[in-house]
C-alpha cells in the first residue's frame, strides 16, 4: 500500500447465486492496486472474472468478502458506496466494448458528450459548455461537424470515440476500459489505442484496462495482472511479465502471441495449460521486485 495508489482491491470476492444450491465464484479473492498515472491491465480467458472486477470497481457489485478502496474510501460495501457515490461519479468513468451501442439513440452527439458535464455543473454558460464539447471532440479526433448527428448516423469507431469523449470530459481520476476496442476494425483499434496513449501522456489519466489481445496489452501497459478462474495467477510489470512469465497459465497465454518469423511461427510449440496446475487455494508469492506468482 502506498500514497500513490488510486485504487486498492484487497482480497475481493464476488459470488453469484444461480439458485439455492449453486453459486459461481466469479471473483475468488483478488488483490491488486492501480497507481496514479499508470496503465494497469487485466488479461485472462473468457469467464475468468475480468468484467466482474471492472463493475466492482465502479461500485456495482458489493463484495461478498474483501474490500475495494478508491482514493482511500471504501466502495465495496453498500452503505459506504452510497456515501462515496459523488466522489465515484466524478472520479471514475468506464468505457465498455459496446459502450457505443449504449449511447442514447435519441440524443445528438453534442448532447451525449455534454450530459456528464451538465450533471456535474462544470460549465456555467451554454457557450462555455459547447466550447468544451467541441474541444473534447477534437481530442478524440471527431470532426465538429458530427456534433449534431445522432449515434445511428455515424460509424462504430466514431461512436466509440463519442463514448470516450463523454468519459474523459469531467477529467476523471480513473478510466476503466473493459475491452474498449474489441468490437472495432484493426485500423480503428490502433487509432483508439493511440488516443489512449495520448490521454495518458498529455493528460495524465490513469487507466484500468481489460483486454484479450496480449500484444496490445504489452504495448500500452505499465503493469499487468493475469486472471484465471477468478484469481490473479501472476502480476508484474509488462516488461518483466513478457520476458519472464512464470505461472504455467501465463506461459501458455504468451506462447499464443504471433512472432514475426514465418518459419518459426509454423513449427513453434503452443503450450496447452493443464488445469491441474492451477491451485485455487494458492497464495501470491513475490519472486522478484513487483513480480508475484500464485503458488
Ligand atoms: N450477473 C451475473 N450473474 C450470474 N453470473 C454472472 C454474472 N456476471 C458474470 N457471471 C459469471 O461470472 C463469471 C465471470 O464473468 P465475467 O463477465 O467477469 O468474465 P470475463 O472475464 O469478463 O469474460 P469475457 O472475457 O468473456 O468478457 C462467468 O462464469 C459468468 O458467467
Ligand atoms: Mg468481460
Amino acid at each position: 500500500m502506498s500514497e500513490n495508489d488510486l485504487l486498492r482491491v484487497v482480497d475481493y470476492h464476488k459470488h453469484f447465486h444461480v439458485n439455492k444450491n449453486l453459486y459461481i465464484k466469479a471473483v475468488d479473492g483478488i488483490t491488486f492496486e492501480v497507481r496514479r498515472g499508470e496503465v494497469f491491465s487485466l488479461v485472462g480467458e473468457s469467464g475468468s472474472g475480468k468484467s466482474t472486477v471492472a463493475k466492482a470497481v465502479m461500485g456495482i457489485y458489493p463484495a461478498n468478502k474483501g474490500s475495494i478502496y478508491f482514493k482511500d474510501r471504501l466502495i465495496s460495501e453498500k452503505r459506504a458506496y452510497a456515501k462515496a457515490k459523488k466522489v465515484l461519479q466524478k472520479g471514475i468513468q468506464i468505457v465498455f466494448q459496446d459502450s457505443a451501442a449504449a449511447l442514447n439513440p435519441r440524443m445528438r452527439v453534442r448532447e451525449i458528450i455534454a450530459e456528464p458535464l451538465k450533471i456535474n455543473k462544470l460549465f456555467p454558460t451554454k457557450d462555455a459548455l459547447m466550447e468544451r464539447v467541441i474541444e473534447l471532440m477534437g481530442q478524440v479526433g471527431l470532426d465538429p461537424l458530427f456534433a449534431n448527428k445522432f449515434p445511428n448516423e455515424i460509424s462504430g469507431g466514431q461512436r466509440q470515440r463519442v463514448a470516450i469523449a463523454r468519459a474523459i470530459g469531467i477529467n476523471p481520476d480513473l478510466i476503466v476500459a473493459d475491452e474498449p476496442v474489441a468490437s472495432l476494425d484493426v485500423s480503428i483499434q490502433a487509432q483508439i489505442i493511440n488516443l489512449f496513449q495520448f490521454l495518458r501522456r498529455e493528460k495524465a489519466f490513469t487507466f484500468f484496462f481489460i483486454a484479450h489481445d496480449l500484444s496490445l496489452v504489452r504495448y500500452i501497459s505499465d503493469r499487468v495482472g493475469v486472471m484465471y478462474a477468478g484469481k490473479i495467477v501472476e502480476v508484474a510489470t509488462a516488461e518483466e511479465l513478457f520476458a519472464r512469465p512464470i505461472h504455467p497459465y501465463t506461459q501458455s497465454l504468451l506462447s499464443a502471441i504471433p512472432v514475426p518469423d514465418p518459419a518459426y511461427e509454423r513449427q513453434k510449440p503452443l503450450l496447452a495449460f493443464d488445469k491441474r496446475e492451477f491451485n485455487p487455494n494458492g497464495i501470491l508469492k513475490t519472486v522478484a521486485e513487483g513480480h508475484q506468482v500464485l503458488c
